[in-house]
């Protein structure tokens, strides 16, 4: 038995490796940065607003258009639109960055079953048609439409004249090869800007209702890399459990022993309101290579490996000495540590491990921060691309005095991107100024803009409290920053994007009391505004808030709730469901969601004196388990999202299941099986039928 969990986690991995990513739109340029406004229109692409093209790049697209020589003006207009696509707000999508890029973007085309769902009804569905039409006998010079070309984003050397016909045999060849239609795109070229199917939208939930299944106050959720139904659930003071999940509807509670922890770091951790044990990461080969990583603040004063560079230093224009006049504390004696640790050891498989030890491995990052608050902490792995993510905030006092996060150099009030797994050496580290074991991903934004600290991967933050990635679109990824006195706010973070703290606070000027560190002018910066937040006023009358971001509810569990962004705030215990209009498109509304605790949840919900609703006290954050059901860690429990109706919230579409115990399957058949991809299903049937044939 144990050999089939082994097997069955490999190929749980395997099946995640050979899954090619859905698809996504979202406004994203082919450099996966977001869209940037321009000024009034392009002198050449007929853009405006937010795109992808500065003026300089509108200029290229002209030189590359005139180059091709086009005599005859219907084919030039639709080659001109097809040059002027890469201004686009979704080029991204449209150019297909994750794959491949090309140099022609993905042509509308019924007749090649290529998406329609999510279209608008007036766009020309077979625009690839159309340009077949118009240009199949129409000479181009070095023409984009080559086969060649077609994966290629460059042209070549030497110039050529050449018609489609004499590059394609037929329209149906040149229609399979530009349309993409193996893929199901929401978004493709139609000749005119891209935009989505406003009908397509999603209603917000009616509710939604929750059990507790677990008395225990935890920080961090992290689902185990096996696939299987287990997760890894940590507390403040620095303890970690692996614990087992139990199925939907079985009444049961979470099989976690609290006298037994995977691992307890508490040893190295300093623990107070705002520090502690902030984040934890499993590397995405945690199954066989048991490498994990926490994220902790420590106390210089008492712990000697807790000596890292400070954040406030002459590469920022700040002084350490001066600190403490602008606040209270003891500059850079606490420091945020992400330290690498092994399941190695005590199991002949890591997936299997039930205990790791709690001997640092590597030390992958120190930093000694300035004051002592905002220091955000969680850590994550990208879906798509396996670096690791540190949520940084800008390292507390009021107003962020030292304008830490508008500074490029500065590691504070960022997203940082970082690649665990290509190690430099000691010299290597010292030479390129490096807060850890880790190297630079090669795309990180500095690539292009050698003003930005390296590690880098987005700025402007404030203090990031819990970020995710949606699973089935991993460009969205959704973080919710806490803000000063005035706004919380959700952003979706893209690559060098500036998320305006403290130029502004959510959507608001934000007015600095003291700028020691310099100042930044509202005109200096185009910062991306959040896509959903709230007013401290509209929902606490002490004005006390502070968001914790969630996930986008992905399980099938409550399917009313399916594609919505779910999130609250720690004081208010407060809920927000956030919905896409139309759907793909990035632009996002908040809906306050009603919240109550299933009359038969495992543990009894307390409730609120004189009310219903049930007490989960400070919200901290949410977790997401492999079957993407959504957990809520509280004060008070955990409490998972359940079917609504245990609850009596109305959803027309969940189905009415009889509440029988399902049989106790093993814990990675029974997970991995649950995985809602039809293409996954088939491939595990498949895996099973091997596995009986073999095992
Ligand atoms: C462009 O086409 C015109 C005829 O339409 C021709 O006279 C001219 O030489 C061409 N230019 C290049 C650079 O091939
Ligand atoms: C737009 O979306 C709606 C709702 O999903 C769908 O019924 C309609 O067919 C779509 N329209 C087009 C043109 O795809
Ligand atoms: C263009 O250059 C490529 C390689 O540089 C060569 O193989 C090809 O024959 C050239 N084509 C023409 C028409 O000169
Ligand atoms: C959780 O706490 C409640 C109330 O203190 C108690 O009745 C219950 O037994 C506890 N349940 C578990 C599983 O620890
Ligand atoms: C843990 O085991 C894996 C697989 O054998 C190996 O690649 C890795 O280097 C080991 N890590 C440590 C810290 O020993
Ligand atoms: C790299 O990791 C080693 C081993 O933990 C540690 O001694 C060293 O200080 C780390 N380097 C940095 C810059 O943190
Ligand atoms: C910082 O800049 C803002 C906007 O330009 C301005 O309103 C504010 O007075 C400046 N603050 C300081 C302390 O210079
Ligand atoms: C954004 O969503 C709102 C409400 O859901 C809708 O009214 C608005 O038209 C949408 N905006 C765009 C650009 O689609």
């Amino acid at each position: 038995m144990d050999g089939v969990l082994n097997i069955l986690s490999l190929f749980s991995l395997l099946l995640l490796l050979l899954l090619p990513f859905p698809s996504y739109s979202l406004p994203l340029c082919t450099s996966l940065r977001a869209p940037t406004s321009v000024k009034g229109r392009l002198a050449f692409c007929p853009y405006n607003g937010k795109v992808c093209c500065n003026t300089a790049e509108d200029l290229q697209l002209r030189k590359r258009f005139d180059a091709m020589n086009i005599s005859d003006s219907a084919c030039a207009a639709v080659v001109k639109s097809i040059v002027c696509a890469n201004c686009d707000p979704f080029s991204a999508e449209l150019f297909e960055v994750n794959s491949s890029p090309r140099s022609v973007p993905i042509l509308c085309n019924t007749a090649a079953g290529a998406p329609i769902s999510s279209l608008s009804s007036q766009a020309n569905n077979s625009f690839c048609s159309s340009v077949w039409e118009a240009c199949k006998t129409v000479p181009i010079l070095n023409s984009p439409f080559a086969p060649a070309l077609q994966t290629k984003a460059e042209l070549p050397q030497n110039a050529t004249l050449s018609t489609l016909t004499d590059l394609w045999q037929s329209e149906s060849d040149f229609c399979n090869a530009f349309s993409g239609s193996s893929d199901e795109k929401p978004v493709c070229f139609n000749g005119n800007p891209a935009s989505l199917n406003e009908s397509d939208t999603l209603p917000p939930p009616k509710g939604i209702c929750l059990e507790k299944i677990d008395n225990g106050s935890f920080l961090n959720m992290v689902a185990h890399p096996d696939g299987s139904n287990r997760a890894f659930f940590s507390n403040q003071p620095g303890k970690i459990w692996l614990a087992t999940i139990p199925d939907q509807d079985s009444g049961d509670v979470l099989g976690l022993d609290e006298s037994s922890p995977f691992v307890d770091l508490t040893d190295q951790v300093h623990l107070d309101a705002a520090f502690g044990m902030m984040g934890m990461a499993f590397h995405p080969n945690y199954a066989t290579n048991g490498r994990f990583f926490a994220s902790f603040n420590c106390d210089k004063e008492k712990s000697p490996a807790c000596a890292g560079r400070c954040a406030c230093n002459s590469d920022v224009s700040c002084d350490p000495s001066e600190l403490s006049s602008i606040d209270s504390g003891k500059p850079c004696t606490y420091h945020v540590v992400v330290a690498e640790y092994t399941a190695n050891g005590t199991s002949s498989t890591p997936s299997k491990a039930e205990k790791a030890s709690p001997v640092e491995v590597r030390r992958t990052f120190t930093m000694g921060l300035p004051f002592t608050a905002n220091h955000g902490g969680q850590i994550l792995f990208g879906p798509a691309d396996g670096y690791l993510y540190i949520m940084m905030g800008d390292g507390g006092s009021k107003g962020d005095p030292y304008n830490f996060a508008q500074n490029k150099k500065s590691v504070l009030g960022k997203i940082l991107r970082v690649d665990v797994d290509n190690i430099p050496s000691e010299e290597d580290i010292v030479k390129h100024s490096l807060w850890g074991n880790y190297s630079i991903p090669q795309d990180n934004p500095s690539s292009e803009d050698k003003q930005m600290e390296p590690s880098v991967w987005a700025y402007g933050l404030r203090n990031p409290w819990r970020c995710s990635f949606d699973s089935e679109r991993p460009s969205y990824f959704m973080c919710a920053d806490v803000g000063q006195d005035q706004y919380e706010e959700v952003d979706i973070i893209s690559k060098g994007g500036n998320y305006g703290w403290r130029v502004y606070e959510g959507p608001l000027v934000f007015e600095p009391q003291k700028s020691p560190g310099g100042n930044t002018s509202a005109d200096s910066i185009d910062p991306i505004f959040p896509v959903v937040g709230y007013s401290h006023s509209n929902i606490n009358k002490l004005g006390s808030a502070a968001i914790s971001g969630g996930y986008v509810y992905r399980a099938q569990t409550d399917p009313c709730t399916y594609g919505s962004y779910l999130y609250g705030d720690l004081y208010a215990s407060h809920f927000w469901a956030a919905s896409e209009t139309p759907q793909n498109s990035g632009n996002f509304t908040a809906t306050d969601i009603s919240f109550s605790c299933a009359p038969d949840s495992p543990i009894k919900c307390e409730s609120v004196p004189n009310s219903d609703l049930p007490a989960l006290k400070f919200i901290f954050s949410f977790g997401e388990d492999n079957r993407k059901d959504v957990y809520i860690l509280t004060q008070s429990g955990v409490y998972r999202v359940v079917r609504p109706s245990r609850c009596n919230y109305a959803c027309s579409k969940e189905e009415v299941i009889t509440t029988t115990k399902p049989p106790q399957a093993s814990p990675s058949s029974g997970y991995v099986m649950a995985i809602p991809h039809i293409g996954l299903m088939l491939l595990v049937s498949a895996v099973l039928v091997f596995m009986d044939l073999f095992l």
